[in-house]
């Protein structure tokens, strides 16, 4: 708990630069771009892994911008060297006999797909945990037909754990996930030099 405390006491002023990307707290300079991607149910869709109806994708963003909008901590924005913001992440920490973090991330400007800025972030949110708050792993999933997410973490040096299906509370549907794991020993020897 007191570590938990810590990481959240350390995230606000966090933040880096790559040779794509810059990595900082996420801050309510951000919600207007972030409700405008949110607008996108492609976006949506490929964010939460889910391929419901036009409504309940819309009623998905509302909710997860609802939880952005109160609570931005442990939320990263992602700015281009220019200062564009293009995206963002999320971690959620969770300690038990060893300190995990959940991830997820969104590019939402959809030029800039596809040429290593998504990836680059990721790294970047990989070294931010297993560095500063000293996690033991970092886990994700991902939509089983979102092989583009699959193949950027791969890069980052994620490993596939497994399938499973996800049910969503709003409509009822389930859609296969893919679950995605790092630990700290893999971590050293995908990303360190
Ligand atoms: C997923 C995401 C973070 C990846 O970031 P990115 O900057 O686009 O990723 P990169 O350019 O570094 O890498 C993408 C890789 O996927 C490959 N790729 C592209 N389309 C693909 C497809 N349909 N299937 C498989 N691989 C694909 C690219 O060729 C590239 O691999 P390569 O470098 O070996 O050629 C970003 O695209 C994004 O946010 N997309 C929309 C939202 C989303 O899907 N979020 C993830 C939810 S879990």
């Amino acid at each position: 708990m007191l570590k938990l405390l810590e990481s959240m006491k350390k995230s606000p002023s966090y933040v880096a630069s790559g040779q794509k990307v810059v990595v900082r707290q996420l801050g309510r300079q951000d919600l207007k771009r972030i409700k405008r991607w949110f607008a996108n149910l492609e976006l949506v869709s490929l964010a939460f892994g889910l391929q419901g109806d036009a409504s309940t994708l819309q009623r998905i963003a509302d909710d997860y911008y609802r939880e952005i909008f109160w609570w931005q901590k442990n939320a990263l924005a992602i700015d281009t060297l220019s200062g564009e913001c293009i995206g963002f992440m999320k971690y959620t920490i969770r300690e038990d006999h060893e300190m995990h973090a959940k991830v997820g991330i969104l590019i939402g400007e959809r030029p800039y797909w596809e040429h290593g800025y998504g990836t680059e972030a990721m790294q970047m949110l990989l070294r931010y945990l297993f560095e500063n708050l000293k996690v033991d792993r970092v886990e994700l999933d991902t939509a089983e037909f979102n092989t583009r997410a699959q193949r950027s973490f791969e890069k980052c040096g994620f490993r596939k754990l497994g399938a499973f299906a996800e049910v969503n509370h709003h409509d009822g549907r389930s859609a296969q996930k893919i679950w995605m794991s790092m630990d700290r020993a893999e971590y050293e020897r995908v990303c360190l030099p």
